[in-house]
């Protein structure tokens, strides 16, 4: 049997699955990563001037147009094969798609439970009281736009130093407690908490499948290793699964 009609069989038999994605799940729909991005003009930063707190108070206006070049990059791409794929995924089994991409194009392939462990980077937040803020709510007279409360918005994403949305990462350690499969895709499987979720899963038993087209860190706890493009792969293994 292919390794990935084996693969298959698990998630056709799965009564759980998790499902932990990363950057390279959306390098084929033209999303660059954070580094990649930082190239022009942005070369000359460290990535922790565009991404901190420490970094926002220092130069809010630069900070805010990083992101609003970012977010204009990201509304361009659409989702690929295989997000589409992992959509109809879910439409068969129970899935929890836990994600480290801010680019929210899992939910717009169709997937419905996703958990977005560091944030969505088309929405905003308060700087000082944390509240997702609606686009209606934000005073856009000044640049980056204000929260009613008068500090400023900033984008809902996880920056270096800053926790994790703690129900979102109770949830994503529960749904990883409860897999009885669980699949790393497009991942280096090396920037935590979310690194150690299939680990969690592992300690329980779960068969553990990677989709990555190179070898990564979480490549030695996985049962099957599908070396390959994650939107050629997720289509042909989802096509398996009955
Ligand atoms: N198909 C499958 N895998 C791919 C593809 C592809 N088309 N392209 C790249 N990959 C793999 C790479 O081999 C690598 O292992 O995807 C992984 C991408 O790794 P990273 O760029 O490190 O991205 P990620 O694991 O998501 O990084 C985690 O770090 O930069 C921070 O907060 C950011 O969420 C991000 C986190």
């Amino acid at each position: 049997m292919l390794d990935v009609e084996k693969a298959a069989t698990w998630l056709s038999n799965a009564k759980s699955i998790a499902v932990l994605t990363g950057a390279g799940v959306s390098a084929e729909s033209g999303i660059p990563t954070f580094r990649d991005a930082m190239d022009g003009l942005w070369a000359q930063f460290e990535p922790e001037r565009l991404a901190s707190r420490q970094g926002f108070m220092a130069d809010p206006k630069l900070v805010w147009q990083w992101y609003e070049e970012r977010r204009a990059t990201i509304k361009r791409c659409r989702p690929n094969s295989g997000h589409i794929a992992l959509a109809e995924l879910e439409a068969k089994k129970p899935v929890t798609v836990i994600t480290q991409n801010v680019d929210g194009l899992h939910s717009q392939a169709g997937s419905k439970r996703v958990l977005e462990l560091h944030g969505n980077i088309m929405r905003n937040s308060c700087f000082i009281e944390g509240k997702l803020l609606r686009d209606d709510e934000l005073d856009t007279a000044s640049v980056p736009p204000k929260c009613p409360c008068g500090s400023y918005a900033r984008p809902a994403v996880v920056w270096f130093g800053e926790f994790l949305p703690e129900d979102v990462l109770e949830a994503a350690i529960s749904a990883s407690r409860h897999a009885d499969v669980f699949l790393i895709a497009g991942t280096s499987g090396v920037v935590q908490p979310a690194a150690s979720l299939p680990l969690l899963a592992a300690e329980r038993g779960a068969r553990i499948i990677e989709i990555n087209n190179q070898e990564s860190a979480l490549t030695p706890i996985a049962h099957i290793s599908l070396r390959s493009n994650f939107a050629v792969m997720m289509p042909k293994l989802v096509s398996l699964v009955s």
